[in-house]
């Protein structure tokens, strides 16, 4: 069903340890039907941390059709805060990266319901989403962005330059992180782009976890959590050098990277900067995961006292959105119905169903409005200003609203 679970580094083949396990973890997205019983698909989730790259990774992940799927449940047009984030994302990329739009040829990797490509394509720029969920694939073609169904990699960049021609920019945003085989991408990347091309991705960032203790950053899909450290290692290895760097607030603390081929364009200073605070933080030593495991354990204990005590007296307690991340707070902290009664979430597909694995129902943003509790749990964290824009007229200051974050200040 899975791979095996591994026992080497997946990009540079070091052996590797296991840093902390989360215990059994379902597919972070495969919301179920309501029903008496559940026969799901379980794995281990454990982490371990690479001496050699400094790749952040899991030991085992699920098979890719397992989690991207003509069902995948997200899309990313659900939030309008993500819909500004691309449009800057792809005028960041215009201007400092498309010398010639008129004659730019731009491939996003994993381009989702085409909410970042919408904006080359509403300008006539040649662009090429690659992603392989068909629903997703179907929502971008109807909004006037040519995508195909398919995985990237060296076999498809060769068939995309076969028939498109050379890319100036290879994009992408939260999908770096879901490839196991990076050493493909980077290949697939290295044979698509021209001489002065780049290699753009972002993903949630390392530091941002670390600091946060945001552990819900890691589910399934998300197979590493990258620094600028093990990002400049994995594709310095394949002919690109680590040109650029800029932290975004996004996913509760992102980074964007861009890649150039060696010597083809110049090195902005925040690299030397980014990749000198990593090493001074620790990113490159086993300890500082080490301490990142205690955090986890604290902060789970944190949340199970706080959710017992407000059931044991009495209170109400409801989840805001049903994130990929929350499969990962609720299982690893064995939260199910008996403390949390419903998760309110926006996406039709994931409404009327259970989490996967705690089997809290998911109900949709009318019945919460109609249910308001006492204590709202918000594991929608990361857009947690759009979402406190929107409810602070709306929900009576009485109700608490909580995160599993330890220092995280929800300002109502
Ligand atoms: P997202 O933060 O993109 O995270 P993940 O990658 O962990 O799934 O998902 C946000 C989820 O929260 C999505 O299912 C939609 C839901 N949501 C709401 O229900 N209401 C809101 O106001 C927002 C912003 C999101």
């Amino acid at each position: 069903m899975g791979e095996a679970r591994v026992n080497e580094c997946r990009c540079c083949k070091t052996a590797i340890e296991e840093s902390m396990t989360f215990g059994q973890m379902p597919i972070a997205n495969a919301f179920l039907p309501k029903s008496d019983s559940y026969n799901e698909y379980f794995f281990e989730m454990a982490t371990a941390f690479c001496s050699n790259c400094f790749a952040y990774q899991l030991l085992e992940q699920p098979d890719a059709e397992m989690m991207f799927h003509e069902n995948y449940a997200f899309y990313s047009r659900q939030s309008k805060f993500m819909q500004i984030h691309f449009k800057s994302y792809a005028d960041w990329v215009l201007e400092n990266y498309l010398d010639n739009p008129d004659n730019s040829f731009v491939v996003e990797i994993g381009s989702n319901d085409g909410i970042m490509l919408e904006n080359f394509a509403k300008q006539r720029i040649k662009h090429l989403g690659v992603d392989p969920s068909s629903n997703v694939v179907d929502e971008a073609i109807k909004h006037g962005v040519q995508s195909i169904v398919s995985f990237f990699g060296l076999d498809s960049s060769k068939d995309i330059k076969g028939e498109y021609g050379l890319a100036d920019a290879i994009i992408s945003a939260n999908v770096m992180c879901h490839l196991p085989d990076l050493n493909d991408i980077a290949k697939g990347a290295h044979n698509l782009l021209n001489e002065k091309g780049v290699l753009i991705f972002e993903d949630p960032y390392l530091g941002s976890m670390l600091e946060k203790v945001s552990y819900d950053q890691i589910y399934d899909e998300h197979v590493y959590i990258f620094s600028a450290l093990s990002t400049s290692k994995i594709f310095g290895k394949h002919g690109f050098e680590l040109i650029n760097l800029a932290p975004q607030e996004t996913h509760g603390g992102s980074m964007r990277y861009v890649f150039a081929k060696k010597g083809q364009r110049a090195i902005q200073p925040i690299v030397q900067e980014i990749l000198g605070d990593e090493l001074a933080k620790g990113f490159d030593s086993a300890e500082t995961y080490k301490q990142f495991k205690e955090n986890c354990e604290n902060s789970k204990s944190r949340l199970v006292t706080i959710l017992n005590n407000a059931k044991k007296a009495g209170k109400t307690i409801a989840g805001y959105g049903a994130t990929s991340k929350s499969t990962t707070i609720l299982n690893y902290c064995g939260i199910g119905p008996e403390l949390i009664d419903f998760i309110s979430d926006t996406t039709p597909i994931k409404q009327n169903k259970v989490t996967p694995g705690m089997h809290i129902p998911v109900e949709s943003y009318e019945f919460f409005k109609e249910n308001i509790p006492d204590m709202i749990i918000l594991f929608a964290w990361n857009h947690a200003n759009e979402i406190i824009e929107k409810e602070k007229d709306a929900i009576d200051k009485s109700v608490e609203w909580v995160t599993h974050l330890p220092n995280f200040q929800l300002k109502i």
